[in-house]
């Protein structure tokens, strides 16, 4: 259970209730604060499952990263799979309908048809790996999923937040507030006579982020 943030009340009560539970067998079912009358008033999307980032996310303070855990390493984030879900729902809030059908594709051994909203057509390089793990004057610790994407753990459904994007303006706004990003294209040297280091304080070479082939094959 590394990776979680452990103020979360859905933590508070897993660790309350683990010592209960060895005093007085609690179920950890009990956990459980939503009905499906709450559940009902949540905005349904066209997702299989009414899955809510707000409830998780937000409320619970699950990280990103528990869940999306191919983020930081490979091209692209995915949907978590169903294990990671189950994880939790084989005890937490068992007696929901919406549960229930999470349990469904668990047992039938189904992917979850999750719709997709976030894309990038197929002609571009998109390395979401780089961007978590970047390390740069302006992205010390890479670059939060909430910059690219929005304040994501405070939705009930979710959609694509910036009309601009995925557009190759989009990307290249970003790009271009990297240090050294201009120099390296224009092959501006510096006092020292080298080339500066577009991306990485450390200096070792790698492709300017402006380069029509770093974002096209
Ligand atoms: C780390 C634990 C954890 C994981 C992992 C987790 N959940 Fe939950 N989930 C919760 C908690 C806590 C609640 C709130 C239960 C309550 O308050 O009754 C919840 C509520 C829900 C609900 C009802 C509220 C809503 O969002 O509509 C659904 C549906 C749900 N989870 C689906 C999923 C799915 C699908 C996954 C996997 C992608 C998942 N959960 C992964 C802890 C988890
Ligand atoms: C409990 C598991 C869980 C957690 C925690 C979680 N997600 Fe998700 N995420 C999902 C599931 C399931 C989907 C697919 C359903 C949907 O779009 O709501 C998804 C979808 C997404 C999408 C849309 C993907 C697409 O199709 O375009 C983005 C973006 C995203 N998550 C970002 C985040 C960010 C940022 C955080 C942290 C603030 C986060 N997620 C936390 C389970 C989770
Ligand atoms: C630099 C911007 C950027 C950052 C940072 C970023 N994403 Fe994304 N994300 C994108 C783009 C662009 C796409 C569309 C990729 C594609 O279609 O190939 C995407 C797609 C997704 C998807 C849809 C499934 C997929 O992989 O295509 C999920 C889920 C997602 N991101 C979650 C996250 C999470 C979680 C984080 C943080 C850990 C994060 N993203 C950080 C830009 C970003
Ligand atoms: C919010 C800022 C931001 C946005 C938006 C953004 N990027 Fe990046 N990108 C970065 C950072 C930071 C790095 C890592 C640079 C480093 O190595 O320090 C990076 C690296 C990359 C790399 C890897 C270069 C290499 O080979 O090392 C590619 C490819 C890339 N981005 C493509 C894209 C594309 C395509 C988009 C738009 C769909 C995009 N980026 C949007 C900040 C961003
Ligand atoms: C930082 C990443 C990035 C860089 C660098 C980049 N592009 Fe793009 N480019 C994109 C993205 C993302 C799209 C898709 C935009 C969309 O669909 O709206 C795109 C779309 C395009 C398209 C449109 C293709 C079509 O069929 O609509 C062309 C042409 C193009 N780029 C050429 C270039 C050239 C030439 C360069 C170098 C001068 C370049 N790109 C540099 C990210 C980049």
């Amino acid at each position: 259970m590394k990776n979680i943030n452990l103020i979360g009340p859905f933590w508070k009560a897993v660790s309350g209730g683990l010592i209960l539970l060895s005093v007085l067998s609690f179920t950890p079912a009990a956990f459980a604060e939503l009905t499906d009358a709450q559940v009902a008033e949540i905005p349904a999307g066209d997702q299989p499952i009414k899955f809510s980032h707000k409830i998780h996310a937000g409320d619970n303070k699950i990280q990103c990263q528990y869940c999306h855990i191919y983020a930081r390493r490979s091209w692209s984030s995915g949907v978590p799979p169903v294990k990671v879900c189950m994880g939790c729902h084989n005890f937490v809030a068992t007696d929901l309908a919406e549960i229930q059908k999470l349990t469904k594709y668990w047992d039938d051994k189904k992917p979850i048809p999750w719709v997709k909203k976030h894309d990038v057509p197929d002609f571009v390089r998109f390395p979401h790996k780089k961007h978590i793990n970047a390390k740069n004057e302006v992205f010390p610790d890479g670059v939060p999923c909430q910059k690219c994407h929005g304040p994501i753990e405070t939705l009930d459904v979710v959609e694509v937040q910036d009309p601009k994007f995925g557009e190759m303006g989009w990307c290249l706004k970003c790009h271009l507030t990297i240090p050294g990003v201009k120099e390296r294209k224009k092959n501006i040297k510096d006092e020292n006579g080298k080339l500066p280091f577009a991306m990485h304080p450390k200096g070792h070479h790698r492709p300017a982020l402006t380069d029509c082939l770093t974002c096209h094959k």
